[in-house]
């Protein structure tokens, strides 16, 4: 789709924007993050005397430190998401009010997020700083610019994170942090309600091109951190201790947004759009096949680590 037609459709999809807009509003649960964090367990570092960090003060499991701070990473590098959404939309109307809203509520993650982190020393505050660096300087952010995918790309990509900070909540095996990554992935599915229900509109006004949109977007998805540095590693390691992997990313993420938007039930299509729908037909297909040998492997993987033990 030509970028200006892209605009024109999202500008006509602005009275949707407005419509859920307010919804959201309603629903939202305004929240404080100063709440979530347990200040008693925090001391100073050593430049004000106290101790820096040391490997032994984490009490949180490698493959939940992973995520941690993979899911940080990708809440701090929110100006990049902020930047991509303005240029393309502009900051009035509709539209510009929900993009200031959603970032002002995404800021609360990456805040909370890090405050826990540091003061419980869940994690190397250097590394973790010297991680944001590398990512925020390193310049866009690693998802579709082009509008339509875009807002495609973030209606999965809210689902994914609301499962990737519930799953690592649990993982840290800390009630403290499972409380605030539920309360940051109750957000998560609000905002996900507001893209899937967009792009739900954006199916009946202009189907054919959002069903391309679809199968590209479902095609090359990767998550946001993948610009992260060592995401690969993490990645591999939050999919072997199943907090986000394959099978998950297509049963949890991409089938229940698929069947909301009746993406197989449609009627209507041109030849373009139906051969769109094929292509991702047959992709999920192949990809279904891939997330249960990944799963086979893990156990398998998983039976010889116990039987060695
Ligand atoms: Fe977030
Ligand atoms: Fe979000």
């Amino acid at each position: 789709m030509e970028h200006e037609q892209s605009v024109n459709l999202l500008r006509e999809l602005e009275p949707v924007v407005a419509e859920n807009m307010d919804r959201h509003l309603k629903v939202v649960r305004d929240w404080h993050p100063h709440d979530y964090v347990p200040w008693s367990q925090g001391r100073d570092f050593a430049l004000l005397g106290g101790e820096d960090w040391r490997p032994e003060d984490t009490k949180i499991d490698p493959v939940a430190r992973a995520s941690l701070i993979v899911n940080l990473l990708t809440e701090d590098n929110l100006p990049a998401y902020h930047h991509n959404l303005v240029l393309a939309l502009g900051p009035d109307g509709a539209w510009g009010q929900w993009i200031y809203r959603w970032t002002a509520e995404e800021a609360r993650h990456a805040m909370t997020l890090r405050d826990y982190l540091v003061v419980t020393r869940a994690v190397d505050p250097v590394d973790l700083e010297s991680r944001r660096m590398q990512l925020m300087s390193s310049g866009p952010a690693r998802e579709p610019v082009e509008l339509l995918p875009n807002v495609v790309y973030t209606a999965l990509q809210e689902l994914a994170t609301r499962l990737s900070h519930r799953n690592t909540g649990t993982a840290t095996g800390d009630p403290i942090g499972e409380q605030l990554l539920a309360r940051i992935a109750a957000d998560e599915n609000l905002h996900m309600l507001f893209y899937r229900n967009l792009v739900g509109a954006a199916l009946d006004l202009a189907p054919d091109e959002t069903m391309v949109a679809i199968t590209d977007v479902v095609q090359n998805f990767e998550m946001p951190g993948a610009g992260q540095p060592g995401f690969r590693r993490m990645a591999v390691m939050i999919a072997q201790g199943g907090i986000y992997d394959l099978r998950l990313h297509l049963d949890k993420v991409i089938m229940p947004i698929l069947r909301h938007w009746q993406v197989f039930e449609r009627t209507g299509l041109s030849p373009r759009g139906e051969a769109a729908r094929e292509e991702l037909a047959s992709f999920l297909g192949q990809l279904d096949v891939q997330a249960s040998r990944f799963v086979e492997r893990r156990d398998e993987r998983n039976a010889a680590v116990l039987s060695r033990a």
